[in-house]
């Protein structure tokens, strides 16, 4: 869902603020393997974080959410969330140009060289399907090889291949965390386009057996229940072959959730049951997960889309969420930042 609902605020704050996690490592990584990936906010934060840092990230898989930067051009802004059938693409590509122009995105230049994954459900609710139209359009434009799937008559959500979890593909599952059984492996299909095509996919009923991660977010960001809106704690799943001290160099994803599945709500559902962490084991990916956190305005702990932490920043580096996922970015590949 794009729109808070209320839920338990105190206890939650309590829930998260008692705990403390340790620092997140840095692996061995291939720099050039960066890619990334999200779902509704989150796809909508993908793009954010693509245009941000598009000189290292050579893939986005964008599902379910609304072109660049939408939510920053005045006369676009209902247009990308209510009519995007009216969105006029130029205006878009003048103001991701303008904040490249000010440095505060990478080049748009580095999209040529990007590949890009779109997916959108045909019967979404909750975002209108021809969004994903204009995202597609954008990155087309901009050079990206882009590899859409707009054909599955599925209800908003992540769409998984059998893997005994999610609802009714065509309808809206709000119970199982927006993860519906249409029969196809978006992880899969996703990871597949961005490496390669060669990676080994997934037998059903195949269980994962890497780590799962805890990290301390605070250090990347401030914990501000009004502003930031993310997590004190962060997780990755780390396939066997990757683990501290292989000499294996293996590849490197984030993934952002939508809302109403961060990890509160949602436990590691997002690893687990979309098929990231097998296709991640298999295939020797690290996967880093962000976690927003559930805020008095953002009760639903969406990403921020729309400028709730500040406008033009919330879409730029120097955004409060894209910076610290920016920072988490540096600390895996073992950099500062
Ligand atoms: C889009 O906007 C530009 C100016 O910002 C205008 O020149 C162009 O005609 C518009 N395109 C459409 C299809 O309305
Ligand atoms: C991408 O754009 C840059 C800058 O315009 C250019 O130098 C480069 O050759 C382009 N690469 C591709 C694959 O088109
Ligand atoms: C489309 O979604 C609505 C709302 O979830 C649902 O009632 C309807 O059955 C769905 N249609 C199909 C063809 O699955
Ligand atoms: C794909 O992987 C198989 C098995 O590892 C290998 O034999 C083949 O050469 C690879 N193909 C490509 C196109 O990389
Ligand atoms: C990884 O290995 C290094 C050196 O052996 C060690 O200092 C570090 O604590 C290890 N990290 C984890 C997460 O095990």
């Amino acid at each position: 869902m794009w729109y808070p609902k209320i839920a338990p605020l105190l206890f939650i704050f309590a829930h998260v603020q008692g705990q403390q996690f340790p620092p997140l490592q840095s692996y061995n990584v291939d720099p050039t393997s960066i890619t990334i990936s999200g779902i509704s906010s989150g796809g909508a934060f993908a793009t954010q974080v693509h245009f941000s840092y598009s000189s290292q990230i050579i893939g986005a898989g964008i599902f379910e959410a609304a072109a660049y930067p939408c939510a920053l051009v005045e006369e676009e802004f209902l247009n990308c969330l209510g009519t995007p059938y009216k969105t006029n693409i130029s205006n878009l590509i003048r103001a991701a140009a303008s904040l490249a122009d000010q440095g505060l995105i990478d080049p748009l230049t580095n999209m040529n060289d990007s590949k890009v994954y779109v997916y959108h459900g045909m019967n979404d609710s909750v975002v209108p399907f021809l969004s994903s139209g204009n995202v597609v359009d954008m990155y087309k434009r901009l050079g990206a090889e882009v590899h859409a799937q707009l054909s599955i008559n599925a209800g908003h959500g992540q769409p998984v291949d059998g893997n005994g979890f999610g609802g009714p593909c065509g309808e809206h599952n709000a119970d199982y965390f927006y993860i519906n059984e249409c029969g196809y492996n978006a992880a899969y299909e996703m990871l597949n386009f961005f490496y390669g095509e060669n990676l080994t996919r997934p037998e059903k009923g195949y269980q994962p057996d890497g780590l799962i991660v805890d990290f301390n977010q605070l250090e990347f960001s401030v914990y501000d229940p009004i502003v930031i809106s993310m997590s004190p704690k962060g997780y990755l799943y780390v396939p066997k072959n990757c683990q501290n001290g292989t000499t294996k160099m293996c590849r490197f994803h984030i993934a952002f959730h939508g809302c109403n599945s961060n990890e509160f709500l949602g436990g590691y559902a997002a690893a687990y049951k979309t098929h990231y962490a097998e296709v991640a084991e298999l295939n020797d990916i690290i996967i880093l997960f962000p976690q927003s956190a559930i805020t008095v305005i953002n009760t639903a702990g969406c990403w921020d889309f729309a400028g709730l932490s500040g406008v033009p920043d919330y879409a730029t580096k120097r955004g409060k969420q894209v910076s610290a996922v920016g920072r988490m970015m540096s600390r895996i590949l073992g950099e500062n930042r």
